[in-house]
């Protein structure tokens, strides 16, 4: 075997498994396999986890932060205002160096899956041609899906559908939208439909920023789960934010929950965001803005927690850390029961894996030897801790290492060490 990583735990809760990779594939996956590596590596326990997944990004305005100027308010509107001046002064080399700087980040925090909205109301479709390059040169060692997404509307912005379609035409791989942008629920409601049936014709997949507001009459996740069905398009279409359902009627909710269940859609939340963006014009007591994960859940919905971003107009925070999003989106959610802390995290890695329609995913024989040792003996303690990422595996390779966190003490009486460890 090429690589052989021994006693490693793994998500589903078992131990003292060896893992054996042979080229780019795993080979095998038991306790003690009769097999040599030309290099093993002792888990010692510790988290063995398929790569990590970000369901939702915006790697055109990544690590932009501070330019032209930094969010002095924190808020939606000035984000938005700020990625208005930055947007005619985007130069190509620029974004693809940001890009490119911001996979090194994730590659590090063994984030090898990320699907990314890109910008396509500019004529230039400059974001375009530069995230179409960083796919390329990323190609080897992360899968960058991207998605089409008029930011200024469908509609709304002049010349919007036909830059979609010819981004599409260029190589994008997702429908994107944003209905609620739109100038009336009319508009958005006949954006969805249209979006959706372009994507049935094309034969793609569909992922829209829906909803992402505090208004509980933004109800257009109920388009989009209607186009899904009506189209045929279940288990290919993912609903973004969807914030506004937080704010929604409750027996409004018990109609919808089964609709999107039944229609196929996937619930992507973005909680680091979310929280940070949503019920800002609350007094007290102030909306959360997170959409209803547990409950979305219970009814049987892919629910995916997505980073969305880093270091940009709206968010002067985060570091490519899906473990961060999983902390985040857990105390949001208050899913911390054994369950549901173990759903935070297959939200973060399964669940978005299922989402982007990811081939070769997981830890079973067959599958692409991609995978993450964590400094942590199970998935509830790779959150508490956003464990350090011993070792990252793309395609058999070692691609990122790291060591644990461990600080020396100097007190009397005390041990010499911490490492912050409890699951052994
Ligand atoms: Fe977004």
């Amino acid at each position: 075997m090429d690589l052989v990583i021994r006693n490693a735990s793994l998500p589903d809760g078992r131990r003292g498994i060896d893992i054996a990779v042979e080229g780019e594939r795993i080979a095998a996956v038991g306790p003690v396999l009769a097999v040599t590596g030309r290099r093993e590596i002792d888990a010692a326990g510790d988290l063995v986890t398929p790569p990590f997944v970000d369901a939702h990004f915006h790697m055109d305005a990544t690590l932009s932060y501070g330019l032209p100027r930094v969010n002095e308010s924190g808020t939606l509107l000035e984000g938005i205002a700020l990625w208005g001046e930055l947007k005619p002064q985007l130069a190509q080399e620029a974004l693809v160096e940001r890009a490119m700087r911001y996979c090194d980040w994730a590659v590090a925090r063994g984030l090898l899956a990320i699907r990314t909205h890109v910008d396509i109301c500019d004529e230039r479709l400059l974001a375009v041609e530069a995230l179409l390059e960083v796919r390329r040169r990323v190609a080897r060692y992360i899968d960058l899906q991207l998605v089409a997404f008029p930011q200024d509307g469908l509609l709304r912005s002049p010349g919007a559908f036909e830059n979609l379609k010819r981004a599409i035409r260029m190589g994008v791989d997702v429908v994107g939208g944003i209905p609620h942008f739109e100038r009336t629920m009319a508009q958005g409601a006949e954006s969805v439909r249209l979006l959706c049936e372009y994507a049935a014709e094309q034969g793609l997949r569909v992922d829209m920023h829906c909803d992402e507001t505090d208004d509980p009459l933004s109800r257009h996740i109920e388009t989009l789960a209607h186009e899904t069905w009506r189209l045929g398009l279940q288990g290919r279409v993912a609903g973004s934010h969807l914030t506004s359902m937080h704010s929604m009627d409750n027996y409004y909710v018990s109609k919808l929950l089964p609709l999107m269940r039944e229609s196929g859609v996937a619930a992507i939340a973005n909680p680091l965001i979310n929280i940070t963006l949503q019920g800002r014009a609350d007094t007290y007591p102030k909306r959360r803005g997170m959409t209803r994960v547990p409950e979305l859940l219970a009814a049987g919905v892919d629910v995916a927690f997505g980073h969305d971003c880093v270091m940009d107009p709206w968010y002067g925070l985060g570091s490519g850390d899906m473990l961060e999003v999983a902390h985040m989106g857990l105390h949001v959610a208050q899913m911390t029961g054994q369950a549901a802390m173990r759903q935070c995290f297959m939200a973060i890695t399964d669940t978005p894996a299922r989402i982007l329609g990811l081939e070769g995913y997981g830890l079973a024989p067959g599958c692409y030897a991609d995978f993450v040792l964590l400094a942590a003996g199970d998935p509830v303690e790779a959150i508490r801790l956003r464990a350090a990422r011993r070792a990252v595996v793309r395609r058999g390779a070692i691609v990122a290492e790291a060591a644990p966190a461990r600080s020396t003490l100097r007190l009397p009486g005390r041990p010499d060490a911490v490492d912050f460890r409890m699951a052994r």
